[in-house]
């Protein structure tokens, strides 16, 4: 099972911060969302823009590049519906955060560029 540790203070603070983290082929986001972490794919299913440069409100960010939406908590795109991306679990173990690159959804599909 692949696992990334990120130590509290490289976590992202405030609500709407982001991290980007890389394993493998694994291009994640993190984000702060109130009291929790969170993680998704950070690739865009549309075109590839990273998510984790996108704007949230209320868990849901918005891609930087053609805005469109995902919510954090569950990976579903609210713009276009299939294009959902991944979501991986966070745990806090300790001062660290460990995300598990098993998805909690069945939706590791691999992002498929679509053209806008
Ligand atoms: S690349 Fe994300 S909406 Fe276009």
């Amino acid at each position: 099972m692949n696992q990334i540790e990120v130590e509290a203070a490289q976590l992202p603070q405030q609500d709407g911060d982001s991290l980007r983290l890389s394993e493998g082929s694994h291009d994640i986001a993190l984000f702060r969302v109130g009291d929790e972490l969170r993680a998704i794919d950070n690739v865009c299913p549309h075109n590839g823009a990273s998510l984790s440069d996108g704007w949230i409100e209320d868990g849901v960010v918005a891609c930087p590049w053609h805005c469109w939406q995902f919510d954090t908590k569950n990976g579903e795109c609210l713009s276009v519906t299939g294009c959902d991306v991944a979501v991986y679990p966070v745990e806090m173990q300790g001062d660290k955060a460990v995300i598990t690159i098993t998805p909690l959804s069945a939706k590791d599909n691999k992002p498929q560029r679509m053209d806008a």
